[in-house]
């Protein structure tokens, strides 16, 4: 039932911009689809978001961080995730939960185990069908990013508290997702995303191609 696409790579990787190319596509489309991204993606995980973020919050302790990522994951899987996909539709989301392995596990150097038990307590055991990673370096990315901060930042263009970490950690992160990628290499389409933007969407549209096929699309009345 359904299409669970999720997007993962470091900050500044193109998630946000990727994300949004697809969705209209396939919205364009007249595919049922909707786009969400983690943390937040319902009112109330969007609340979680903003602790979560907060440059200010910098007594936060990591078992609060990972306690908070995984209440918003619960929220979102069966607020919004679960229902949708059960219609038979698209769901594409912003971060799932191979960033809490990335980050609280190989970044922050929490207990990988734990972090699999708590993620299956927060979705109920729901996994991405397919997942893309944008591929570029640490330093990269957050260079992309720090331009964008350093100069006035456009719109849906945020730096928060976990960007603000220092290039170790980052880099930690990158190997994280290495890891997980060989582990289960079937789920993954890894992207280079020092590539242009239109490069990296066409590649993800046309690798998408075979899963979206079994898709109904809306009809003209719009289901
Ligand atoms: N392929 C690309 N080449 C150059 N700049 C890019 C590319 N993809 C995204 N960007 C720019 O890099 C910044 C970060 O992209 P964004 O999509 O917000 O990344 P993320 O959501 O992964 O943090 C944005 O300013 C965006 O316009
Ligand atoms: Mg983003």
């Amino acid at each position: 039932m359904g299409l669970f696409i999720t997007f993962e790579g470091s900050e500044g990787s193109g998630k946000s911009t990727q994300t949004r190319a697809l969705y209209e596509r396939l919205h364009a489309e007249n595919y049922p689809v909707i786009l969400v991204r983690e943390p937040g993606g319902t009112r109330i995980g969007d609340m979680i978001r903003r602790i979560v973020l907060d440059l200010q919050h910098t007594e936060m302790d990591a078992t609060t961080e990972t306690f908070l990522f995984s209440a918003a994951r619960a929220q979102l899987v069966n607020e919004v995730i679960r229902p949708y996909l059960a219609q038979g539709g698209i769901v594409i989301c912003d971060r799932y939960a191979d960033s809490t392995y990335a980050y609280q596990g190989y970044g922050l150097g929490r207990d990988l185990n734990e972090l699999k038990t708590l993620t299956a307590i927060a979705t109920g055991g729901l996994r991405p069908d397919v997942s893309v990673y944008l591929d570029i370096s640490a330093d990269a990315g957050l260079e992309r990013k720090q331009r964008r901060k350093n100069g006035a930042l456009p719109q849906g263009v945020e730096w928060n508290r976990l960007d603000a970490r220092e290039v170790a950690y980052h880099r930690r992160v990158a190997d994280g997702y290495r890891t997980l990628i060989n582990e289960d290499h079937e789920r993954w389409f890894v992207c280079d995303a020092a590539q242009s933007i239109d490069t990296i969407a066409a590649a993800i549209y046309q690798h998408m191609s075979p899963f979206v096929a079994h898709i109904q699309k809306l009809d003209a009345s719009g289901r």
